[in-house]
């Protein structure tokens, strides 16, 4: 169970003062499928890591299992935050580490004693079927077999929730599916709450009951994913459900050779986080 209560987040650079996430509340049962969807900036990734204080909020409350995390000391925290698991865009695993060696560093980490770490380690290769990838460096994976790694390091400590910021925003579409069919068994068969932030309608339709729409740092509605029609009301959420690419029509009779034609918006999500991520 996690519950935000008027959380904010500002961050201050020389470039000014951005307040990253709004006085947001948010609340998820335990065992459930919690999604936050908004366009990049929107305030997702900040918020995603208010719930292990990764990022500490200037205000608000944060309640993991019952227990308050924003007065907990540094010490307590860190165990605390072994039992929240947290998986990446780009995986973030060692290169120089195997597999397992990768996920035995989420043990490590956590302090685990030496004695049980091998058998928690093929356990949580197994959940994600890679146990013969075991001894392979990241470099001889695929980008489906990085995330399963990273999947199994976050469930290596035996966590409650598991963090997820845009799971698949880095693999194809048939991939996609593979991580969140593993997703999928993490939180149905361990039990384990998962809290998917994405910029995929899709990927939060096939997975979470509840979608928290983000925008300017601020949960702007939710949309319940119950099979019933969605109703979007704002704006940004019409827009998030709506993944058509519509191009404006060439005027080949054009003579100015300069002229650009706008696309007429919406143009697709991810060929705009495409341009804003790559430049
Ligand atoms: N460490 C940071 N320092 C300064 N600004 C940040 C930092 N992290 C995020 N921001 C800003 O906060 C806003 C929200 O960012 P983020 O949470 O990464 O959004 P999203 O994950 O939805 O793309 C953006 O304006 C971003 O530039
Ligand atoms: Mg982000």
């Amino acid at each position: 169970m996690i519950t935000l209560r008027g959380v904010t987040k500002t961050f201050t650079t020389a470039g000014g003062t951005t307040t990253a996430v709004d006085d947001v509340d948010l609340h998820v049962e335990r065992g459930a499928v919690q999604g936050i969807i908004g366009f990049s900036g929107a305030g997702k990734s900040t918020l995603v890591r208010t719930v292990n204080l990764l990022e500490r909020p200037d205000s608000g409350s944060v309640v993991v299992d019952g227990e308050e995390l924003t007065t907990l000391p540094e010490r307590e925290l860190r165990a605390r935050r072994a039992k929240i698991g947290m998986i990446f865009q780009h995986f973030n695993l060692l290169e120089n580490l195997t597999a397992a060696q990768n996920v035995e560093l989420a043990l490590r980490v956590a302090g685990a004693p030496k004695a049980g770490r091998a058998a928690k380690v093929a356990r949580s290769l197994a959940v994600v079927d890679l146990s013969d990838k075991a001894d392979a460096y990241p470099s001889k994976l695929s980008g489906g077999q990085k995330q399963r790694v990273a999947i199994a390091r976050a469930l290596a400590n035996e966590p409650s929730v598991l963090l997820c910021d845009e799971p698949t925003s880095a693999v194809d579409p048939q991939t996609t599916i593979t991580v969140l069919q593993y997703l999928k068994e993490v939180n149905e068969r361990l039990g384990i709450t998962i809290v998917l932030v994405t910029h995929q309608m899709n990927v939060v339709k096939a997975l979470a009951g509840d979608v928290a729409v983000m925008e300017s740092g601020r949960v702007v509605e939710h949309l319940r994913l119950d099979g019933s029609p969605l109703a979007p009301r704002s704006e940004i959420a019409r827009f998030l459900l709506d993944d058509e690419i519509r191009l404006a029509p060439v005027d080949h009779g054009r003579t100015e050779p300069d002229a650009v034609v706008p696309p007429r918006a919406p143009v697709s999500l991810d060929r705009l986080e495409a341009v804003v991520e790559r430049g």
